[in-house]
This record gives structure tokens, C-alpha cells and sequence, in this order.
């Protein structure tokens, strides 16, 4: 592992549309950043996730770059950025930008010129077929566009073409191996925009869609471990403390080709999903429902393998949610949430707090902005106070990004800041005990000790022994706490001879 530094890094994650607009154009920016580090660090969260904030036509959001080298002007300029590093830096945090390397915006000059006739050094640089309307069976792929005689793969949306990273075992005239000069010059451009801003002083990437690099034959992911080792050699020599945070949710592969961490996303069906989301067949049985039918093992049986093969390699990073994901709020309220948040806050690995989760930001049914589709609802803008567009912005309503929660109940960060029970204040109770007690940190052991249905569910980290009941009643179990005292404690509990009996939506740390 390079970033030590992430055994004890909370992140936030920030979707710089909707943070805090400083020029009242209705977007958020780049000094709105700068201007709430300190209420980020109060939090007890001491390290960004910024999603992409560079030029593009924005048809995703900014997962289409038109210029990886250039903040985009509706957010600021590059020098913004820079002074953003260092009031970071002051305060003892770090900046992750996201790196997208799997694919540009169709309006970025190295397409531009790949797609004309003519010869040029960007030729190679997408993936393209030799023919101008034969693709490949199981690649999505546009002809008819370009002047080249050619269909161009994609990687995601219709805006979104490959960049090329070659093929493991190339057998078309139009494959190249990926150590073939087209793919060795994508690799060095991406090396290069990794250097640019690590140079600036940013301190790693979370990696957009990095397990999607080498196409086709590479079910297995060899060639794209592959280049992905020669890239995070390149940060081990040159940049031995950035960090690298993969979005692949694959920590097998990820952490064995120089990941730092992997996310533990929610694809449907996965034990990440059974904690907060598990609403797809229509009964919501979620961990954390306070009336749900929630089964620790359903999450265990998932992640505690990965995590016995992580250990020693680097992290798995624990959500509360991202900007592809409904918030949990549609679905847990306040007191479950506590509890969602401080059982993930005290795992292993590096959490990642997503901005407005704090205050319990509700999901917004809204039509589809910027290729966001049902995601747009968990994108609206912060709602920091009572003042007009709850503090978010001093443009005019309909000039925002996104409507503001419009309910007369919308949670704010002032509101919560006066109560001590809030969220908010949980949240920053449960943090601090994470920075305090390095037993919780991303590095100390963790054990289940009591996963049985219908019990609380208690588990070691290091010395300590924490216990979660997220049911609306009083639930034991027979664990002898020893001569343990409680350090931290939501709701009630109680020990006597060897039974933990756990109050209703409770949750105990004991030492
Ligand atoms: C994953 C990102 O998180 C998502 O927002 C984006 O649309 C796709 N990758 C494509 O880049």
C-alpha cells in the first residue's frame, strides 16, 4: 500500500454542481469547496472526493471529458483548485480528483482528430473496427458518425467513446495487444494527467470504471490488472503516498494491481445493498429498518471473504451512498440512519460520507439532468440553512442546477447543528470516536462475534467490542463483555452475567 495515510482518512464525498455556489450563477464551484473545509472538517471527515471537475460538454455529468488538464469554468479555474489543495492541506486534508480513464467526451480533441481520415497520432488512441458499419458482437459501437472508414466502441453512454488500452489477444487486423505503440500512448497520456495534478498537489483519484480498460477477452481482467500495475508502479516511484480508491467493487482484482481501497458498491443483489437498499422485490427488508426482517449474514456472507483476502493488501471503502445511488434517506429515517452511519463509520477500510447524508438529504423524484436518469434525485443541491435556496446559492430559484428540497421539513445543517441528538451531531460524535480509538481506524481486526437473526449483532475491532440492534425492541445477546465498559453508546444497553441485552435501535461501543 502507498497512502498510509488512508488507515485513519474519512472521506466526503462532494458532487461540485450541487455544493455551495460562491458567484450566484445557481452551480456550485470550486471556492464553495474552499469556503466549507472547515465545516467538513468538523465533521470529522478529513479527505475529499470531488467528482469530475473538468472542461466538458457535461452530457454526464462531467464523466465526459473534453480536457483532463482544465477545471471547467462553470466551476472556476485551475488556480481555484490549486488554492483548494492547499486550504486542504492546512487543515490536515486530502483531495481526490476522479480520474476517468476508460473513456473521453466525443468532443475531446483526441477524438476529434482520431475520427478524421487523415493520419494522425490520436488514430489509435480509441478503439475503432476497420469498417464503417461492422462492429463487434458484444461491444457497443457507433458508425456512420465519423469521416473514417470505421465503427468506434463505447463505454458507457453514446458520449462516452473507449479510449484504447489494447486487446489481450488481439486476432483482428484492427485489435491491437496492449503493449502495441496506440495502446502504450493512451497509458502514457493518462500517466501524464495523473502527473499534472499530483504535481498541482492533489493527493490521488477515485478511478471511474476501472476494471472496464482492456475489452473482450479479458473476463479474468489480466490485461487490465495489466496496465493498471504498470500505471500504479509509475505512482509507487513518483508519488509514494497517493492514493488510489477504485470504483470496480472487486477488491481481489483492484488491490492486487495497486489499489489503495475499492468501493463496496450496491449492485442489486450484493450484501452491501442488504443493509440500506434491500427494497427491489417491493417489502424492504434492509439491515437497518427499524420493522425489517434485516439478517446480518446477508451482508457478511458477502463482504467478510473479501475482506480476509484484502487484509494486508489495502481497503475496502464503506459508503453511505454516491451520485449514482439513491440516498438513504428514501428509505431509512433519521434514528435508522444513526445507526447505518455508525456501524459503517466503525468498519474497516476508508468510509466515504456522501455530501447531505449527514443531515439525512432526502431523494428527489426529478426529471433526468445531465445523463443523471434516477440518479438526478440524490444530486440536488446542499441545504446548509434557512435562507433562500436553503444557503445553497444566492442566484435566483430558477436558476439553479437542481430545485432544492422544496418540503417545509427539509433538513439543514443549521437546524441540525442546534440539536445535539441530530444526525449531523451523530455523526460528528461517531467520527471523532473513530479518529480517537485507532482500534477503529481502517487497519484494526475485525471479528463478528454474534450474528445470530432476530440478536444484535456484535462484532470485535481490535480490543474493543461494539454491538448494533437496529429493531424497535430490546434484543439479547449471550456475549460476555468481560470487564468492558461502554465508551459510546445511541439508545440503551445493559450487560449482567455474560447476556448484552441491546435496547431498541441501539448501538454500544465498548471498551
Ligand atoms: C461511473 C460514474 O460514477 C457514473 O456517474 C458515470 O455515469 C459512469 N461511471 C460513466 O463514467
Amino acid at each position: 500500500m502507498r497512502a498510509k495515510w488512508l488507515n485513519d482518512a474519512v472521506f466526503y464525498e462532494i458532487y461540485p454542481q450541487s455544493f455551495r455556489d460562491t458567484n450566484a450563477d445557481g452551480i456550485g464551484d470550486i471556492n464553495g469547496i474552499v469556503e466549507k473545509l472547515d465545516y467538513i472538517r468538523s465533521l470529522g471527515c478529513n479527505a475529499l472526493w470531488i467528482n469530475p471537475c473538468f472542461d466538458s460538454p457535461f452530457k454526464d455529468a462531467g464523466y465526459d471529458v473534453r480536457d483532463y488538464k482544465k477545471v471547467a469554468p462553470r466551476y472556476g479555474c485551475n488556480n481555484d483548485l490549486y488554492r483548494l489543495f492547499g486550504e486542504a492541506h492546512k487543515r490536515g486534508m486530502r483531495v481526490l480528483l476522479d480520474l476517468v480513464p476508460g473513456h473521453t467526451s466525443e468532443e475531446h480533441p483526441w477524438f476529434r482528430q482520431s475520427q478524421t481520415d487523415a493520419e494522425n497520432p490520436f488514430a489509435d488512441r480509441y478503439v475503432w473496427t476497420d469498417h464503417w458499419f461492422r462492429g463487434f458482437p458484444g461491444l457497443p459501437y457507433i458508425g456512420g458518425e465519423s469521416q473514417r472508414s470505421g465503427c468506434y466502441i463505447l463505454n458507457f453512454f453514446k458520449c462516452q467513446p473507449a479510449l484504447n488500452y489494447g486487446f489481450l489477444n488481439p486476432t483482428l487486423p484492427w485489435q491491437q495487444g496492449i503493449d502495441d505503440p496506440g495502446p502504450l500512448a493512451t497509458r502514457a497520456a493518462i500517466k501524464d494527467v495523473m502527473r499534472f495534478w499530483l504535481d498541482h498537489g492533489c493527493d490521488g483519484f477515485r478511478v471511474d470504471m476501472a476494471g472496464s480498460l482492456v475489452k473482450l477477452d479479458d473476463a479474468d481482467k489480466t490485461g487490465t490488472c495489466a496496465v493498471w500495475r504498470d500505471i500504479t508502479a509509475m505512482l509507487d516511484a513518483e508519488y509514494p503516498e497517493a492514493a488510489m480508491v477504485a470504483e470496480w467493487s472487486d477488491p481481489r482484482l483492484s488491490l492486487r494491481c495497486g489499489y489503495d481501497a475499492d468501493f463496496v458498491l450496491n449492485h442489486v443483489g450484493n450484501g452491501y445493498s442488504t443493509l440500506l437498499r434491500d427494497y427491489e422485490s417491493g417489502a424492504d427488508n434492509s439491515y437497518f429498518r427499524r420493522d425489517g426482517d434485516g439478517d446480518i449474514n446477508r451482508f457478511l456472507s458477502d463482504y467478510l471473504p473479501q475482506y480476509e483476502d484484502a487484509k494486508g493488501r489495502g481497503y475496502m471503502s464503506l459508503i453511505t451512498c454516491n451520485h449514482d445511488t439513491v440516498r438513504p434517506r428514501y428509505n431509512l429515517g433519521p434514528e435508522e440512519l444513526k445507526l447505518a452511519y455508525a456501524f459503517l463509520f466503525t468498519m474497516p477500510g476508508a468510509p466515504f460520507l456522501y455530501y447531505g447524508d449527514e443531515i439525512g438529504m432526502r431523494y428527489l423524484p426529478l426529471p433526468t439532468k445531465e445523463g443523471g436518469y434516477f440518479r438526478t434525485g440524490s444530486r440536488t443541491p446542499m441545504q446548509w440553512d434557512g435562507t433562500a435556496n436553503l444557503g445553497f446559492s444566492e442566484g435566483r430559484a430558477d436558476s439553479l442546477y437542481l430545485p432544492v428540497d422544496p418540503a417545509p421539513d427539509a433538513p439543514t445543517v443549521a437546524a441540525q447543528e442546534a440539536d445535539p441528538d441530530s444526525l449531523l451531531n451523530t455523526v460528528r460524535a461517531v467520527l471523532a470516536l473513530r479518529h480517537r480509538e485507532a482500534d477503529l481506524q481502517a487497519d484494526g481486526a475485525f471479528e463478528p462475534v454474534c450474528t445470530r437473526k432476530g440478536e444484535p449483532f456484535v462484532y470485535r475491532r481490535g480490543a474493543l467490542l461494539l454491538a448494533v440492534n437496529p429493531a424497535g425492541e430490546t434484543r439479547y445477546a449471550d456475549v460476555d463483555i468481560g470487564d468492558r465498559e461502554p465508551i459510546f453508546t445511541l439508545g440503551r444497553m445493559d450487560a449482567a452475567n455474560g447476556r448484552l441485552a441491546m435496547g431498541a435501535q441501539s448501538f454500544a461501543v465498548l471498551k
